[in-house]
């Protein structure tokens, strides 16, 4: 057999095994010189055994400040006081003239509100939304006394860290925009007085 016709019947036959298996496969490709095709690299939310704590997805160190979401007032990032002894009782100024006016600040809380808490908490607040009526209990009523007569700023601190079975929204809902919802809620409990 020439050498020629040798290598093409082998070159025909590789193809054969590795080219058309003709099924899908997760693994990735055969591939015989790797260059650097394949590189060891960790998956978002993936374990791993070289950190302590077993996680890929390192938490950001102490003191590290955000560049996009950095805030100078305290008392609007946190909707604690200054002194960190008690919430905020009231929606900062400062947030209402963000957005031009506590008209704009309400519509756009409206938006949100019906974006990321009717869906449990239902478009008016009651704790009657979608998910809840699909199986998850214990969605709270807005109209709680408890929630009525507390402070803003406790309010806002629940969307953006959560409380109990509810998580926190902060990475949906920048600080503004979670201060628009608490003007929302507080509108909706307004006009749901009588009916509690
Ligand atoms: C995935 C469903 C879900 C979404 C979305 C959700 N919540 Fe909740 N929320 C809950 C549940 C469940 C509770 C009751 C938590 C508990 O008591 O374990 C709750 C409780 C609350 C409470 C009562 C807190 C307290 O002091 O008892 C407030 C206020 C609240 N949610 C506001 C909001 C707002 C505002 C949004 C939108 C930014 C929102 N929630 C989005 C499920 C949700």
């Amino acid at each position: 057999m020439k050498s020629s016709t040798l290598f093409s019947t082998l070159a025909l036959s590789l193809v054969g095994v590795f080219g058309c298996r003709g099924e899908v496969s997760e693994d990735p490709p055969v591939t015989l010189i790797r260059n650097m095709h394949n590189q060891p690299k960790y998956k978002a939310q993936a374990g791993s055994k070289y950190f302590a704590d077993g996680r890929t997805m390192r938490p950001s160190l102490d003191g590290t400040v955000s560049q996009e979401a950095y805030m100078s007032d305290e008392d609007i990032a946190t909707g604690r006081t200054a002194d960190d002894l008690d919430y905020v009782r009231e929606i900062p100024k400062k947030v209402a003239e963000s957005f031009g006016g506590s008209s704009a600040m309400l519509s756009r809380g409206k938006e949100r509100f019906g974006i990321y808490c009717a869906p449990c908490h239902g478009l008016v607040g009651d704790g009657n939304g979608v998910v809840a009526q699909r199986g998850l209990t214990g969605v709270a009523s807005l109209h709680q006394d408890r929630i009525r007569q507390g402070a803003d700023g406790q309010l806002y601190a629940t969307i953006a860290n959560g409380v109990r079975r509810m998580p926190g929204y902060a990475a949906q809902i920048p600080v503004n925009d979670r201060w628009a919802v608490v003007a929302y809620v507080r509108a909706l409990e307004l006009s749901q007085v009588s009916a509690k």
